[in-house]
């Protein structure tokens, strides 16, 4: 990683917890992950070979940069998806601040028909941190455009459990995918989609 992009991501970091402490109107707030979710993001789009990344939930933008940075490192690009047009706007200009513009694709709309409207397997991983609550409805369409072998990763597993409850028994019923819980951050829950 780049010098000028640590120092982006260090002010990022200081900018999330000094605008999260402050406003308490949801929708503007930046809720990102922690750095050692970022870090661990990296480590896992890097030794998948994930060269095609979704992620659910952008914000301005600071998992993204995590995501892309280690996807561009080895020939792939993420795409991003967002409700808010004001949060859509933030993040395209950390993109270019970073200089990661060229690939990363960001889709402005809601996750549900963006997922109903992706091609099947069209994803080597896929990073959802949004509105936990959709989960469920989503998750057809998430293992749809999941491919064979491909990754899930979940934010907020236990920061937030009961409200991940319905998802994680949903994929952990399903005989296709194996799961896992890791304690970095707010809780990362992990399903991969069997090979074959
Ligand atoms: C927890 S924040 C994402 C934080 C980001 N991943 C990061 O770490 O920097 C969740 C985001 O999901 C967005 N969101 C909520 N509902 C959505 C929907 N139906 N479709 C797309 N985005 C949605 C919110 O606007 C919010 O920015």
């Amino acid at each position: 990683m780049t010098e000028s992009l640590q120092q982006l991501l260090s002010e990022l970091e200081h900018f999330g917890e000094a605008n999260d402490s402050t406003i308490t109107e949801r929708p503007r707030r930046m809720l990102n992950i922690t750095r050692d979710t970022g870090e661990f993001l990296s480590v896992l789009v890097r030794a998948t070979n994930a060269r095609r990344v979704l992620e659910i939930g952008t914000s301005n933008g600071y998992s993204t940069l995590w995501l892309a940075d280690a996807a561009c490192a080895i020939g792939g690009r993420v795409m991003t998806v967002e409700l808010s047009e004001f949060k859509i706007d933030l993040a395209a200009q950390n993109f270019a601040r970073a200089g990661l513009s060229p690939a990363i694709t960001q889709e402005h709309g809601d996750a549900g028909r963006i997922l109903a409207a992706a091609t099947d397997a069209s994803f080597d991983l896929i990073f959802l941190d949004s509105e936990r609550p959709e989960y469920p409805g989503w998750w057809p369409d998430i293992k749809r455009v999941l491919r064979r072998g491909g990754l899930l990763v979940v934010d907020n597993a236990t920061s937030h459990p009961e409200q991940m409850a319905p998802f994680i028994a949903l994929v952990e019923a399903d005989p296709d995918f194996t799961t896992c819980l890791v304690p970095v951050g707010n809780g990362e829950f992990l399903a991969t989609r069997s090979a074959a």
